[in-house]
């Protein structure tokens, strides 16, 4: 797995293979990252070619023609000695200048995957390979990591500073690694958004010059997700040359693809070198967060299994690993700040009659918390809201049968708070300015020991006094100004944020392995490799319109699987858009997550209650397959259409839902086609949904035999309690002849309703059950 022939070091994983090699003057050359070679393949024949002296380059060695470091494909960089692509270092060296030559000084290999003193690390690699580079004047260093984590086909790389000389290291910039690869054409596909419109998909070609994808907010951000891909311009799902990135970080982030002079691409991603500057004490190190890196060849569809296998076995940890996630209720949507004890308890009635199995207690039952104004900080619970406290109320949710859950905001503070009047210093904010304000509240400062001591007293006293099974760590608003009074060098106050935040999570939750922690930051402001090593779950997004869900989920799903997804279904028209969605499509979309309702079920009709209680019981059934199977995102040639497949571990039982984003007139068949089944006879099916009148609207009255008005009385009352049925089909065939696709039924193209026709118009969907002929389940 790990090998090492006098000078080069080759790692191979299951299907992948990553060459790199000790050059004449101790740099390190890359050599290969691609598919799995043959143990014969040898660097001599693999590296690019140097037989030319390349004008205006600068030389190395003034013996040597030819060696030049930019135009070496590199495994790191330095700065200052003919390298101009972008360095991952930047070191204030103890002569004042920025000039460095890290070259090979050791190796080592070890068992297993090493873990960090400061930052979460993947777990269960299979051998780490540790290089030592030792600059060729200072006594600095830098060991390179790299663990091969061989099923999944991931390979993660970090790197350490340590300064064994006698005088501070002013780090300006470190990066976790740094690579260069010989272009295929790439195209950069990132997930970039906003607040309710996160990890859309965007792509663009990799040209000459550089191209960054950071965040400078203080957390991975909902603007510029970490992870990206790059990939061979014609690549498709299931054909291609795919690399994937992504980084165990929660912080400022920073890579950069760069396309040089030579067509090489450099990737290097770190921390963000912005608003940065560590200042590193002699005999002291510094270590930098992993990163994570895949390949296929084989498209995206296999470059995003790996990451999702390597993130359920290496990255969630502790008990709720591979463990089916409860279907929940959270009350944020249905009553915002309003609520009191009367309303909860009717809900939770509700839900539990439904099947849910988790109620969760949003913002606003403590303190003054009766808007975003005030109260953050204070976890003082209002009596007025819940007379009994957390404890009585979580006793009465157990009594009803369901778990309970509780959210909190533990890194923020109102000034409208008892906190901030005691100790306004607990804030960030500047001695000399106007704090500003985000969502009116302001950061508390976890760079001081007395912040974190307070934060984990309360919140651990909350946990243990009540029955709380189930946590929603919220954090509502970017830092802006990064200064904290207990730090001498600003320069860190970003990253000791990090380390301030992950310190916290470890004492609360390191001692309460049963409780589910589901993180979140407005939605999918922190949704990274970082937060799931603490939180099996993030919140994806406050967008619960399931056609933006579509591009969020599917988004993400590049590369986080389903069980890392909070999808909620909730009220159309949707608050965030104000597009009306069916039912069945809000189902159809949250099935590919962790299920919740987050909705007044109060209002909701009979038929409606029917429907819920029905999406549960299926889901239920299937949800180890929708939360752990293996996720295909389906090509289809139509924009109208997002297909989404979940493949049992067996491979005998797969779910795909087809959704309709816009309807267009006349359309043409659709096609179900269901990849990666065992080979055999299956049985296929649509699941069945309700269909409700409202959406046929005044056309009722051509089928009915009075006219009515389809606003009126009579017609809000039947729909209340009568629906049609969804078109069903049914058909038993081939493995083969499922996964060229199968003809669906035609759908509705204005020649009214019949059962045989499938009516999804704007926004609708059917999601199909494949099963192996012996199995047949029920819908
Ligand atoms: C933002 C979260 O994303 C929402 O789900 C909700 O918890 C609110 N905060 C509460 O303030």
């Amino acid at each position: 797995m790990v090998t090492v022939d006098r000078t080069t070091f080759r790692i191979d994983t299951k299907n992948t293979t990553y060459i790199f090699q000790k050059t004449k003057y101790g740099h390190l050359e890359h050599i290969y990252y691609g598919s799995l070679l043959s143990k014969e393949d040898k660097a001599t024949s693999l590296r690019q070619k140097q037989s030319v002296q390349v004008g205006s380059s600068v030389l190395y060695d003034k013996g040597d023609t030819i060696y030049g470091l930019d135009s070496l494909c590199l495994e790191w960089s330095d700065n200052g000695r003919g390298d101009y692509r972008q360095s991952p270092t930047e070191f204030k060296m103890p002569d004042g200048s920025f000039v460095t030559d890290f070259i090979y000084d050791s190796h080592d290999i070890t068992e297993g995957s090493i873990p960090m003193d400061t930052l979460p690390t993947a777990y269960g690699g299979n051998k780490t390979l540790k290089i030592t580079l030792k600059d060729k004047v200072y006594p600095i260093y830098i060991d390179l990591y790299y663990s091969a984590f061989y099923d999944t086909d991931v390979i993660t790389r970090r790197a350490v500073v340590r300064n064994g000389s006698e005088s501070p290291l002013v780090i300006r910039r470190i990066m976790s690694m740094s690579l260069d690869l010989p272009d295929e054409g790439f195209e950069l596909y990132t997930l970039d958004g906003a607040w309710i419109k996160e990890a859309n998909l965007h792509k663009r070609p990799v040209s000459y010059g550089i191209t960054i994808n950071s965040s400078t907010t203080g957390a991975s951000s909902n603007r510029h997700n970490p992870a990206f891909l790059l990939a061979e311009s014609d690549a498709k799902e299931d054909y291609g040359s795919v690399y994937g990135f992504n980084f165990i970080y929660s912080g400022n982030h920073y890579s950069v693809v760069e396309k040089s002079d030579r067509d090489y691409i450099r990737v290097a991603m770190g921390i963000n070198p912005c608003f940065f500057e560590w200042i590193l004490p002699p005999r002291d190190k510094f270590e930098t967060p992993e990163v994570v890196m895949t390949y296929s060849n084989k498209g995206f569809n296999e470059t995003s299994y790996h990451m999702h296998n390597f993130i359920n076995e290496h990255i969630v940890r502790g008990e709720w690993k591979k463990k089916e996630r409860p279907v929940l209720l959270n009350n944020w949507e249905a009553h915002f700040f309003n609520f009191n004890e009367g309303k909860l308890l009717a809900l939770a009635k509700e839900a539990k009659n439904l099947g849910v199995e988790l109620f969760v207690l949003d913002d606003g039952w403590f303190g003054k918390r009766n808007s975003d104004k005030a109260g953050l900080g204070d976890y003082n619970v209002n009596t007025k809201k819940l007379p009994a406290g957390i404890k009585g109320f979580a006793d009465k949710i157990n009594n009803m049968g369901m778990a309970f859950g509780l959210w909190f905001e533990p890194e923020m503070v109102n000034e409208d708070s008892d906190l901030y009047r005691e100790h306004p210093e607990y804030a960030v904010k500047l001695p000399n300015r106007h704090a500003v304000l985000g969502r009116n509240q302001l950061v508390l400062d976890l760079c001081q020991k007395e912040v974190r001591n307070y934060i984990v007293g309360e919140v651990s006293k909350l946990l243990d006094n009540a029955s709380i099974s189930y946590v929603k760590w919220d954090m509502n608003r970017h830092i802006a100004e990064g200064y904290s009074r207990a730090l001498e060098n600003q320069g860190e106050f970003y990253h000791r944020y990090i380390l301030g935040l992950y310190e916290v999570l470890n004492r609360i939750f390191g001692p309460r392995p049963h409780i589910l922690l589901e993180s979140c930051s407005s939605g999918g402001n922190r949704f990274d490799l970082g937060m799931l090593c603490y939180s099996p779950q993030i919140w994806a997004s406050d967008d619960t319109d399931p056609i933006e869900r579509l591009k969020i989920q599917g988004g993400l799903s590049y590369f986080y699987p389903p069980s890392t997804m909070g999808a909620h279904v909730s009220q159309s028209p949707h608050q965030q858009t104000l597009r009306e969605t069916p039912l069945s499509t809000r189902f159809n979309v949250s099935v590919f997550g962790c299920l919740g309702y987050e909705l007044d079920l109060k209002y909701i009709t009979r038929e409606e209650r029917k429907e819920i209680a029905e999406q549960i019981a299926f889901y239920k059934k299937y949800r180890r397959i929708f939360q752990y199977g293996r996720f295909y995102r389906i090509p289809s040639y139509k924009d109208n259409k997002v297909i989404w497949e979940a493949l049992s571990e067996d491979k005998e039982t797969a779910l795909t839902a087809l959704f309709q984003t816009l309807a267009t007139a006349a359309e043409s068949s659709d096609k179900l086609r269901v990849i990666g089944l065992n080979k055999g006879g299956y049985k296929v099916r649509t699941r069945v949904q309700r269909l409700y009148l409202k959406r046929f609207g005044g056309l009722l009255k051509h089928v009915l035999p009075i006219e009515l008005n389809p606003e009126g009385a009579i017609l809000r009352m039947v729909n209340r309690h009568y629906s049609l049925r969804d078109s069903v089909e049914s058909y038993h065939c081939s493995s083969e002849a499922l996964e060229s696709g199968i003809p669906l039924r035609e759908q509705f193209i204005g020649t009214g309703y019949d059962k045989n026709i499938r009516i999804l118009g704007d926004f609708g969907s059917n999601l199909y059950i494949t099963e192996k002929k012996s199995q047949e389940g029920e819908n």
